[in-house]
């Protein structure tokens, strides 16, 4: 298939536009870089042996921009990750998460039905099922409150796709809802590349380990978990990455609307993390216990089976593939893709 990417230069976009080569399908990437750099895309294209990666600097919510672009190409479907997403931004501005994420979404799902590309792939979140009514959590868990504007962004954009649908059955409408990405391609070419302090524990946890940042906080250790530590289920980006190509065989079977959860179905504490990543990379993470951080919960992970029935998903990596390939990228990249 011949897939718009939106918001491929970034970290999930960069490591699903290779599984995607790699499974014969072809892409476009649609992003406005406000939170990338197109190194990233070089580097996808050496990986894959290609000479570049079909790329536009074009904003979502530019319609002329995005009407150009599907002038240009025929799409049969789009994977859609443009936007922004960090939590804490997200409570002081929330406006901008609105008007990007919401904005955006809604222009794009329109040049898209007039292009007759009804075909779509949501990055929605774990965040929509608020502080989870069941353990592990499945995709019939009621949403719940989101405790940031980002979060609700995603929960708001998953009823604006699922109505479209319903009023249009003849759209696809994917839901991919991740837990806890981190890792890296097994290359250390491609990773994550947070632009000032890090929000998540795994880049804030490679930077300590690189030197430029003195030790990590870990934010609670009274939580009601085997370890008192939060509890989340962090799946590696090439799994991933490619539930996403598993996800359009959903749409190839012209599912309607379908929702999955992509995660392992492990929890892992903060300090198992700490701990595995010391222990796999022979590096010392110094730490301190800091108070609980607002709007976090105790435990979050999924059941993941849906996707594995009906996608023949499963991830594959596991804790010690995920802190490995982490360290490999920072190790490799310490300035990110800034300095190379
Ligand atoms: P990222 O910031 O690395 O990638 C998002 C990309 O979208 C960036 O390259 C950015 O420049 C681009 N973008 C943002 N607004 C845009 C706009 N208006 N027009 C065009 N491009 C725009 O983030 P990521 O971690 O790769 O996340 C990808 C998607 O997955 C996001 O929608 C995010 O909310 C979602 N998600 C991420 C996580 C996570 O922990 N990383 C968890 C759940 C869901
Ligand atoms: N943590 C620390 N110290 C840090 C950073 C995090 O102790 O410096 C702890 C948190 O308290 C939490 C765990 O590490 O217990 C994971 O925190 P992250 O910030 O890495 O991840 P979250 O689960 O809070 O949130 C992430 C994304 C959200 C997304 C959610 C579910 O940031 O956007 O996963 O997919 F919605």
């Amino acid at each position: 298939m011949h897939i718009l990417v939106t918001g491929g230069a970034g970290y999930i976009g960069s490591h699903t536009l290779i599984e995607l080569y790699k499974a014969g399908h072809t892409a476009v990437v649609v992003d406005n870089l406000s939170n990338s750099n197109p190194e990233s895309l070089r580097r996808v294209a050496q990986i894959i042996g290609v000479d570049r990666i079909p790329f536009h600097q074009t904003d979502i919510r530019d319609r002329e921009g995005l009407e150009a672009v599907f002038t240009k190409h025929h799409f049969d479907a789009c994977i859609h990750f443009a936007g922004l997403k960090a939590v804490g931004e997200s409570v002081a501005k929330p406006w901008e998460y609105y008007e990007n994420n919401i904005s955006g979404t809604l222009v794009l799902v329109d040049v898209m039905r007039k292009h007759d590309c009804k075909n779509i792939i949501f990055s929605s979140s774990a965040t929509v099922y608020g502080d989870p009514a069941e353990i592990p959590i499945t995709e019939q868990c009621p949403k719940g409150q989101c405790t940031n504007p980002y979060g609700w962004t995603k929960s708001m954009l998953e009823q604006v796709l699922t109505d479209i649908q319903k009023a249009d059955p003849s759209w696809n409408v994917v839901l991919l809802r991740y837990f806890n990405p981190v890792g890296a391609h097994p290359s250390g070419r491609i990773g994550e590349n947070p632009n000032g302090t890090p929000n998540n524990l795994m880049p804030y946890i490679t930077q300590v380990a690189v030197g430029k940042r003195p030790q990590l906080g870990i934010f609670g250790n009274d939580y009601p978990t085997p370890d008192g530590t939060g509890v989340r289920d962090y799946i590696h980006v090439v799994d991933l990455a490619n539930g996403h190509v598993s996800a359009l065989k959903a749409i190839e079977c012209v599912c309607g609307l379908a929702i999955y959860n992509l995660g392992t179905g492990h929890g892992y504490s903060v300090l198992d993390m700490v701990n595995a990543f010391q222990r796999v990379n022979g590096v010392t993470i110094p730490y301190t216990i800091q108070s609980r951080r607002p709007g976090d919960i105790a435990t979050c992970y999924s059941n993941p089976a849906k996707a594995e029935q009906e996608l023949g998903w499963k991830a594959k990596f596991g804790i010690d593939d995920m802190v490995r390939d982490s360290w490999n990228w920072q190790r490799l990249n310490p300035d990110g893709y800034n300095e190379n």
